[in-house]
């Protein structure tokens, strides 16, 4: 669903929230200061965010536009996504419609224990974490509209289950959100939810792997998207690094263009590995350290 940097958004104090949580809606999520106004129907969330999908109200107009949208990123995956993801990506179901998060995650629970929960949208930083860290996969239940096809600005039910749902079926990247979900919540005490975003938007959002294939996306921004799919593979524009855990929460990240680094992973355990040490050390080094441009290079790095 939502990567962090989707969710640094605000709550709107004036929503009463009922304690008891029920049926009583949630503060709306906007982007930036609210000057977006809120897409999905916040009144009829629970106080964990997590809503009903309300699949009937889908029009055929929609299903029609989740086709089209799963038809042209299928067609391209070959040779540009990992091979975890295009194995998995059948599981989503027929892509004549969009699917019922119940079926959904039924095939989920099976394979790594994970479901997918629907969301009204975008949902404050706390709430994500809480339920990554129960493997709850938040989806957006709503679709952009017909003009939106290239490009949609908040997370649609489109880049939440094309782009996240597949790598969730396998075991060790599951269990990375799960762990990520776990050391969000405790970065939110230590105040470096900031530093955590970045490695969110450097390795589940736009994260690329190295094969014996050749390098390949495993990242949900990318592999949603139409035209950064095959840029972050084989453009000469931008440049490509070895991950570097620190590194990489020092790297500012850019939410309007195509990435201009993108960090390569060896595999999903190194991922794996990199998020079991306590962070709170890290962080605290990180913090001492100058923050780096996107499109930074230090002699450090390790280009591919
Ligand atoms: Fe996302």
């Amino acid at each position: 669903m939502v990567a962090l940097s989707e969710t640094r958004v605000e709550a709107s104090a004036d929503v009463a929230i009922d304690p008891r949580g029920v049926n009583s809606g949630v503060a709306p999520v906007t982007y930036g200061h609210g000057e977006r106004p809120p897409r999905g129907d916040y009144a009829q969330a629970r106080s964990d965010y997590t809503c009903e999908q309300d699949w009937a109200a889908y029009s055929a107009a929609d299903h029609e536009l989740y086709r089209r949208l799963y038809e042209r990123q299928a067609a391209q995956l070959r040779g540009l996504a990992c091979d975890q993801f295009i194995d998995a990506i059948g599981q989503l179901g027929s892509p004549a419609q969009i699917p019922r998060f119940d079926d959904l995650s039924e095939r989920l629970r099976r394979a790594t224990g994970w479901e997918v929960v629907a969301v009204p949208g975008l949902i404050p930083e706390e709430a994500f974490f809480s339920l990554l860290s129960q493997r709850r996969f938040p989806v957006t239940g709503w679709i952009r509209k017909p003009h939106e096809f290239d490009y949609v600005v908040e997370p649609d039910v489109f880049h939440d289950l094309f782009g996240h749902v597949p790598l969730l079926f396998n075991p060790m990247f599951a269990d990375y959100m799960q762990a990520y979900g776990a050391g969000g919540l405790k970065a939110s005490r230590l105040e470096s939810c900031e530093h955590l975003a970045r490695l969110y938007w450097y390795t589940v959002e736009f994260g690329l792997i190295d094969t014996p294939s050749g390098l390949r996306a495993y990242g949900a921004g990318i592999l949603s998207s139409a035209g950064e799919l095959r840029h972050s593979v084989t453009s000469r524009e931008p440049q490509r690094l070895g991950f570097d855990l620190e590194r990489i929460m020092r790297t500012r990240y850019r939410i309007d263009s195509y990435q201009s680094t993108y960090f390569v992973i060896d595999s999903f355990k190194q991922l794996f590995d990199a998020t079991a040490p306590d962070f709170k050390p890290i962080y605290e080094r990180v913090a001492r350290l100058q923050e780096l441009s996107a499109d930074e290079r230090l002699p450090s790095d390790r280009a591919f």
